[in-house]
Protein backbone atom coordinates (compact mmCIF):
# COMPACT_ATOMS: atom_id res chain seq x y z
CA UNK A 1 0.00 0.00 0.00
CA UNK A 2 1.52 3.51 -1.00
CA UNK A 3 0.82 6.15 1.58
CA UNK A 4 -0.89 9.77 0.43
CA UNK A 5 1.15 12.16 0.58
CA UNK A 6 -0.06 15.85 0.12
CA UNK A 7 2.82 18.29 -0.38
CA UNK A 8 2.20 22.43 -0.08
CA UNK A 9 4.52 23.96 -2.16
CA UNK A 10 4.61 28.07 -1.16
CA UNK A 11 6.76 29.35 -4.18
CA UNK A 12 7.44 32.29 -3.45
CA UNK A 13 5.16 33.41 -0.76
CA UNK A 14 5.03 34.37 2.99
CA UNK A 15 7.12 36.05 4.97
CA UNK A 16 8.52 34.35 8.15
CA UNK A 17 5.50 35.75 10.47
CA UNK A 18 2.91 35.13 7.50
CA UNK A 19 4.64 31.22 7.57
CA UNK A 20 4.14 31.18 11.41
CA UNK A 21 0.36 32.49 11.73
CA UNK A 22 0.37 29.84 8.77
CA UNK A 23 1.33 27.07 11.06
CA UNK A 24 -0.11 28.10 14.47
CA UNK A 25 -4.07 27.57 12.25
CA UNK A 26 -2.77 24.71 10.60
CA UNK A 27 -1.33 22.43 13.14
CA UNK A 28 -4.41 21.87 15.04
CA UNK A 29 -6.36 21.27 11.90
CA UNK A 30 -4.68 18.31 11.59
CA UNK A 31 -4.00 16.62 14.82
CA UNK A 32 -6.27 13.67 13.67
CA UNK A 33 -4.35 12.64 10.48
CA UNK A 34 -2.71 9.49 10.79
CA UNK A 35 -2.35 7.78 7.34
CA UNK A 36 -1.11 10.54 5.45
CA UNK A 37 2.44 12.36 5.20
CA UNK A 38 2.15 16.05 5.36
CA UNK A 39 4.91 18.18 3.65
CA UNK A 40 5.72 21.48 3.64
CA UNK A 41 7.93 23.54 1.31
CA UNK A 42 7.90 27.05 2.53
CA UNK A 43 10.74 29.45 1.18
CA UNK A 44 14.20 29.22 2.02
CA UNK A 45 13.99 32.21 4.44
CA UNK A 46 11.20 30.63 6.52
CA UNK A 47 12.81 27.19 6.48
CA UNK A 48 14.77 27.75 10.03
CA UNK A 49 11.46 28.80 12.01
CA UNK A 50 9.13 26.41 10.51
CA UNK A 51 11.17 23.41 11.07
CA UNK A 52 11.11 24.98 14.94
CA UNK A 53 7.53 25.03 14.77
CA UNK A 54 7.56 21.88 13.46
CA UNK A 55 9.31 19.89 15.97
CA UNK A 56 7.22 17.16 17.53
CA UNK A 57 4.22 17.26 15.29
CA UNK A 58 4.33 14.78 12.07
CA UNK A 59 4.53 17.51 9.05
CA UNK A 60 7.40 17.24 7.29
CA UNK A 61 9.62 20.12 5.69
CA UNK A 62 10.84 20.45 2.17
CA UNK A 63 13.22 23.06 0.68
CA UNK A 64 12.06 24.13 -3.02
CA UNK A 65 15.16 23.41 -4.80
CA UNK A 66 18.62 22.87 -3.96
CA UNK A 67 22.01 23.15 -5.46
CA UNK A 68 24.12 20.04 -6.04
CA UNK A 69 27.39 21.11 -4.66
CA UNK A 70 28.67 20.59 -1.05
CA UNK A 71 30.05 24.14 -0.69
CA UNK A 72 32.04 26.79 -2.23
CA UNK A 73 31.67 29.90 -4.25
CA UNK A 74 28.00 29.58 -5.72
CA UNK A 75 26.59 33.05 -4.75
CA UNK A 76 23.12 33.18 -4.00
CA UNK A 77 22.88 29.10 -3.45
CA UNK A 78 21.92 26.56 -1.17
CA UNK A 79 23.71 22.86 -0.53
CA UNK A 80 22.21 20.09 0.24
CA UNK A 81 23.87 19.65 3.84
CA UNK A 82 22.30 22.80 4.78
CA UNK A 83 19.02 21.85 4.04
CA UNK A 84 19.49 18.87 6.40
CA UNK A 85 21.00 21.12 9.10
CA UNK A 86 17.81 22.67 9.12
CA UNK A 87 15.87 19.37 9.35
CA UNK A 88 14.18 19.00 5.92
CA UNK A 89 13.44 15.99 4.55
CA UNK A 90 12.19 16.52 1.08
CA UNK A 91 13.37 18.74 -1.38
CA UNK A 92 11.34 19.51 -4.78
CA UNK A 93 12.93 19.13 -7.89
CA UNK A 94 12.71 19.72 -12.13
CA UNK A 95 9.52 22.01 -11.02
CA UNK A 96 8.32 23.44 -14.41
CA UNK A 97 8.75 26.93 -12.99
CA UNK A 98 12.89 25.91 -12.42
CA UNK A 99 12.77 24.38 -16.08
CA UNK A 100 11.26 27.23 -17.73
CA UNK A 101 12.33 30.58 -15.78
CA UNK A 102 16.02 29.63 -14.31
CA UNK A 103 16.35 27.15 -17.38
CA UNK A 104 17.00 24.05 -15.07
CA UNK A 105 17.81 21.02 -17.87
CA UNK A 106 17.60 17.44 -17.15
CA UNK A 107 21.44 17.18 -16.97
CA UNK A 108 21.17 19.55 -14.06
CA UNK A 109 18.18 18.17 -12.51
CA UNK A 110 19.68 14.53 -12.58
CA UNK A 111 22.93 16.27 -10.52
CA UNK A 112 20.37 17.50 -7.85
CA UNK A 113 18.76 14.40 -8.04
CA UNK A 114 21.37 12.89 -7.05
CA UNK A 115 22.89 15.31 -4.68
CA UNK A 116 19.59 14.98 -2.83
CA UNK A 117 19.89 11.13 -2.17
CA UNK A 118 23.31 11.23 -0.99
CA UNK A 119 22.10 13.46 1.61
CA UNK A 120 19.06 11.29 2.49
CA UNK A 121 16.57 14.23 1.21
CA UNK A 122 13.53 12.54 -0.26
CA UNK A 123 12.98 14.25 -4.01
CA UNK A 124 10.06 15.13 -4.95
CA UNK A 125 10.89 15.47 -8.68
CA UNK A 126 8.64 17.05 -11.03
CA UNK A 127 7.64 16.02 -14.56
CA UNK A 128 5.01 17.34 -17.14
CA UNK A 129 3.71 18.16 -20.53
CA UNK A 130 3.20 22.04 -21.84
CA UNK A 131 -0.19 22.94 -23.58
CA UNK A 132 2.04 22.71 -26.75
CA UNK A 133 3.73 19.61 -26.18
CA UNK A 134 0.01 18.16 -24.94
CA UNK A 135 -1.66 19.83 -28.74
CA UNK A 136 1.30 17.74 -30.39
CA UNK A 137 0.56 14.30 -28.84
CA UNK A 138 4.17 14.75 -27.46
CA UNK A 139 3.31 14.55 -23.47
CA UNK A 140 4.34 10.73 -22.63
CA UNK A 141 7.26 11.42 -25.03
CA UNK A 142 7.95 14.42 -23.16
CA UNK A 143 7.35 12.14 -19.13
CA UNK A 144 9.39 9.54 -20.95
CA UNK A 145 12.26 11.85 -21.56
CA UNK A 146 12.14 13.49 -18.37
CA UNK A 147 11.73 11.00 -16.18
CA UNK A 148 14.77 8.94 -18.05
CA UNK A 149 16.88 11.65 -17.66
CA UNK A 150 16.42 13.01 -14.75
CA UNK A 151 16.64 10.04 -12.86
CA UNK A 152 19.85 8.36 -14.91
CA UNK A 153 21.85 5.83 -12.21
CA UNK A 154 19.77 7.09 -9.44
CA UNK A 155 17.49 3.83 -7.52
CA UNK A 156 14.04 4.37 -6.51
CA UNK A 157 14.71 4.94 -2.81
CA UNK A 158 13.56 8.28 -2.02
CA UNK A 159 12.10 8.99 -5.39
CA UNK A 160 8.50 10.72 -5.19
CA UNK A 161 7.38 11.55 -9.11
CA UNK A 162 4.86 14.69 -9.37
CA UNK A 163 3.35 14.83 -12.57
CA UNK A 164 2.54 18.59 -13.12
CA UNK A 165 0.88 19.30 -16.64
CA UNK A 166 2.35 22.70 -17.41
CA UNK A 167 -0.71 24.30 -18.96
CA UNK A 168 -2.97 23.46 -15.20
CA UNK A 169 -0.08 25.05 -12.86
CA UNK A 170 -1.93 27.91 -11.36
CA UNK A 171 -3.86 28.97 -14.11
CA UNK A 172 -7.36 27.06 -12.43
CA UNK A 173 -7.38 24.57 -15.53
CA UNK A 174 -7.19 20.90 -13.71
CA UNK A 175 -6.68 17.97 -15.93
CA UNK A 176 -9.76 15.72 -16.25
CA UNK A 177 -9.03 12.64 -14.30
CA UNK A 178 -8.99 10.60 -17.15
CA UNK A 179 -6.01 12.75 -18.39
CA UNK A 180 -4.09 12.40 -14.72
CA UNK A 181 -4.81 8.60 -14.75
CA UNK A 182 -3.56 7.84 -18.11
CA UNK A 183 -0.31 9.82 -17.36
CA UNK A 184 0.24 8.52 -13.91
CA UNK A 185 -0.33 4.85 -15.64
CA UNK A 186 2.07 6.17 -17.88
CA UNK A 187 4.78 7.05 -15.53
CA UNK A 188 3.93 3.85 -13.23
CA UNK A 189 4.78 1.88 -16.41
CA UNK A 190 8.09 3.94 -16.87
CA UNK A 191 8.81 3.70 -13.39
CA UNK A 192 8.51 -0.16 -13.79
CA UNK A 193 10.90 -0.71 -16.91
CA UNK A 194 13.33 1.25 -14.76
CA UNK A 195 12.86 -0.63 -11.59
CA UNK A 196 10.93 -3.23 -11.77
CA UNK A 197 8.95 -4.31 -8.91
CA UNK A 198 9.76 -1.14 -6.52
CA UNK A 199 7.63 0.60 -8.56
CA UNK A 200 4.40 -0.60 -7.76
CA UNK A 201 5.60 0.79 -4.30
CA UNK A 202 6.42 4.44 -5.69
CA UNK A 203 4.50 7.39 -5.16
CA UNK A 204 3.56 10.07 -8.07
CA UNK A 205 1.84 12.53 -7.28
CA UNK A 206 -0.36 15.01 -8.94
CA UNK A 207 0.12 18.46 -9.59
CA UNK A 208 -1.68 21.38 -11.02
CA UNK A 209 -4.72 23.53 -9.46
CA UNK A 210 -5.84 20.91 -7.21
CA UNK A 211 -8.52 22.55 -5.07
CA UNK A 212 -10.73 21.16 -2.17
CA UNK A 213 -13.39 20.54 -4.93
CA UNK A 214 -11.36 18.53 -6.81
CA UNK A 215 -8.76 16.58 -4.52
CA UNK A 216 -11.51 13.74 -3.48
CA UNK A 217 -11.95 12.57 -7.52
CA UNK A 218 -8.33 13.24 -8.36
CA UNK A 219 -7.52 10.63 -5.01
CA UNK A 220 -9.97 8.19 -6.40
CA UNK A 221 -7.70 7.33 -9.32
CA UNK A 222 -5.90 4.05 -9.13
CA UNK A 223 -2.12 5.93 -9.98
CA UNK A 224 -2.49 9.25 -7.55
CA UNK A 225 -0.57 9.07 -4.17
CA UNK A 226 -0.74 12.36 -3.17
CA UNK A 227 -0.96 15.89 -4.28
CA UNK A 228 1.66 18.86 -4.99
CA UNK A 229 -0.34 22.16 -3.73
CA UNK A 230 0.32 26.19 -4.85
CA UNK A 231 -2.06 28.01 -4.64
CA UNK A 232 -4.77 26.24 -2.40
CA UNK A 233 -2.17 25.23 0.09
CA UNK A 234 -1.31 28.94 1.12
CA UNK A 235 -4.72 29.31 3.52
CA UNK A 236 -4.57 26.83 6.79
CA UNK A 237 -8.62 25.82 6.40
CA UNK A 238 -7.99 25.30 2.59
CA UNK A 239 -4.59 23.10 3.14
CA UNK A 240 -6.49 20.77 5.82
CA UNK A 241 -9.23 20.19 4.05
CA UNK A 242 -6.86 18.72 1.00
CA UNK A 243 -5.45 16.79 3.62
CA UNK A 244 -8.23 15.63 5.26
CA UNK A 245 -9.14 14.43 1.85
CA UNK A 246 -12.37 11.37 1.37
CA UNK A 247 -11.96 8.71 -0.82
P1 LIG B 1 -1.06 25.28 -8.25
O1 LIG B 1 0.53 24.94 -8.30
O2 LIG B 1 -1.67 24.31 -7.26
O3 LIG B 1 -1.14 26.71 -7.80
O4 LIG B 1 -1.57 25.06 -9.63
C1 LIG B 1 0.99 23.62 -8.24
C2 LIG B 1 2.49 23.60 -8.34
O5 LIG B 1 3.04 24.37 -9.12
O6 LIG B 1 3.16 22.81 -7.64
Amino acid sequence: MRKPLIAANWKMNKTVGEAEAFLRDFIPLITEVEDTDIVIAPPFTALSAVSSLLKGSPIQLSAQNMFYEEKGAYTGEIAPGMLTDLCCTHVLLGHSERRQYFRETDEILNKKVKAARAHGLTAIFCIGESLGEREAGETFAVLQRELEEGLKAIGPEGIVIAYEPIWAIGTGKTATTGQVQEAHRFIREKLSALYGNEASSMRILYGGSVTPENIDALMECADVDGALVGGASLKPDSFARLVRFRR
